[in-house]
C-alpha cells in the first residue's frame, strides 16, 4: 500500500484522519489518549504499539488495532472535547454557554465581532468557527500572558494562529477605539469582570442594531451591567438568562438524570445597539420612577450611589469580590509555557499572522 500524501497543515474537521489531525483513542479499559497525527509517529501503550500511519487515511470513528491485537477506538474530538481539555490561564466559558452565546447574540458567518477578554481563547475558538473565514473576530486582552495562552491554544486547534483573528493587548476602553472603527462591528462579546466599564464604547464600535452580549458570575454583576444598559440610553431590549445543562445516563431500564452536574457557570445579558442620536418612546408598563429610589438601588449596587460607593469602601471591583482567585505571574507564565508545547506538540505554528497587532492596526 502506498504511503498517504503527507500533509502537516490545518487538522481538518470531517473527512478521513490525516496528519495533522488530533485522534482520540479509546483502549480496552476505557482509557482515553489523544494523540495528534505526524508522520513517522507512534502511540505506545505498556501492551502495545499503533504506527501513526496505520491511522492515516481512515474513516473518523473505526476501531484499529495495535501490535498485540488489542483494538482501540480512534475519534476526532469535538470542539467542546478540545477546549475543555487545552491549557487554562483564567476560567473558560463553557460549551453550553458557548453555544448559547452563539445564539443569543446571532453571531453570523462572515460577522465582524469584538471580543473580550481572551482569556484561555475558549470563546475566541467558537467565535472563529461561527464568522468563518469571511468574519473577522478582533479579541482584547489586558494581560499578555493570557493572550499568549489563548494564540497557543488556537495555533494546537487550527495548525496555525488564523489569519482573521488579531489580538490586541490593553484595556478594551482603551484600545478598542483605535482599532475598529465607529459603527464598524456587528457583535461585541463581553466576559470581563466589569462589563459596564465597556458599555459606551461597545456602543460606540456597533453598527445599529448590532447586539452586545455579556456573560458574568455573579447575580451583582448582572444586574450593574444592566444598570449600565439602561442608564447609557444607547441599548434597547435587554435580556438575561442563565443556562443550566442536566446530563441524562439513559441505559436499558436505567433511565434518569445525572447524579452530578455542574450547576452554575454564569449568566448572560444581551443588548441591541440604537442607531445614534435614537430615543426610545417611553412604554407605559415600564417601572415608574417612584417605585425605586436611586438610594435603593445604591444599597444593592453601592457604586451606583451618589458618591461612588465611597461610603461603602469603594466602587472598584477585584476577581476576589465575586469569588475569583487571579492568578499569580509565574502561574500564568507556567500556563503560557504549557500552551505553547501544547500547539509545539502538535506541530502547529504559534506565531500571529502579522505578529501581536496593535491598537489602530486592525481598521
Ligand atoms: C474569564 S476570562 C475570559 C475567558 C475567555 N472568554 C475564555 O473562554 O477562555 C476574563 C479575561 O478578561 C480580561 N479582562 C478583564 N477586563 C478587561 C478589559 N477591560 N479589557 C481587556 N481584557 C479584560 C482578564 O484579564 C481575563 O483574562
Amino acid at each position: 500500500m502506498s504511503e498517504p500524501i503527507i500533509d502537516q497543515g490545518a487538522p481538518s474537521p470531517s473527512g478521513p484522519l490525516g496528519y495533522g489531525d488530533r485522534v482520540k483513542l479509546t483502549g480496552p479499559k476505557g482509557r482515553l489518549n489523544t494523540i495528534t497525527l505526524v508522520p513517522g509517529g507512534e502511540f505506545h501503550s505498556h501492551r502495545g504499539v499503533i504506527p501513526h500511519a496505520d491511522l492515516v487515511g481512515i474513516p473518523d470513528a473505526s476501531v484499529v488495532v495495535n501490535s498485540s491485537g488489542e483494538e482501540y477506538l480512534a475519534l476526532r474530538p469535538l470542539l467542546s472535547d478540545f477546549v475543555m481539555s487545552m491549557p487554562r490561564g483564567a476560567a473558560i466559558v463553557y460549551p453550553k454557554d458557548a453555544a448559547q452565546i452563539l445564539s443569543l447574540a446571532d453571531v453570523f458567518p462572515g460577522a465582524r465581532v469584538v471580543e473580550a477578554g481572551v482569556g484561555s481563547g475558549a470563546l475566541s475558538l467558537h467565535l472563529l468557527r461561527a464568522i468563518g473565514p469571511d468574519g473577522e473576530l478582533f479579541s482584547f486582552e489586558r494581560r499578555e500572558e493570557f493572550a499568549d495562552i489563548a494564540r497557543g491554544n488556537a495555533a494546537a486547534f487550527s495548525g496555525r494562529v488564523p489569519e482573521n483573528w488579531t489580538v490586541t493587548v490593553g484595556d478594551l476602553q482603551e484600545v478598542l477605539p483605535a482599532t475598529c472603527e465607529a459603527g464598524s462591528v456587528d457583535r461585541v462579546v463581553l466576559d470581563m469582570l466589569a462589563p459596564w466599564e465597556c458599555v459606551d464604547v461597545a456602543a460606540e464600535a456597533l453598527r445599529p442594531g448590532g447586539v452586545l452580549i455579556c456573560y458574568v458570575a455573579t447575580v451583582t454583576q448582572l444586574s450593574r451591567t444592566a444598570e449600565q444598559l439602561q442608564r447609557s440610553g444607547l441599548f434597547t431590549h435587554p435580556q438575561s438568562s442563565e443556562t443550566m445543562v442536566r446530563g441524562w445516563h439513559v441505559e436499558g431500564l436505567a433511565v434518569r438524570p445525572d447524579h452530578r452536574m455542574v450547576a452554575h457557570t454564569g449568566f448572560l445579558i444581551t443588548a441591541r445597539r440604537l442607531a445614534p442620536g435614537t430615543v426610545l418612546p417611553s412604554l407605559k408598563r415600564r417601572a415608574s420612577k417612584s417605585e425605586f429610589s436611586d438610594e435603593d438601588l445604591a444599597s444593592w449596587l453601592p457604586d451606583l450611589g451618589p458618591d461612588g460607593g465611597a461610603a461603602t469602601g469603594g466602587a472598584g471591583w477585584a476577581p476576589e469580590d465575586v469569588g475569583e482567585r487571579s492568578k499569580s505571574d509565574k502561574i500564568l507564565r507556567k500556563k503560557v509555557r504549557e500552551a505553547q508545547r501544547f500547539a509545539e506538540e502538535r506541530g502547529a505554528d504559534t506565531a500571529a499572522p502579522d505578529d501581536v497587532a496593535e491598537p489602530g492596526s486592525g481598521d
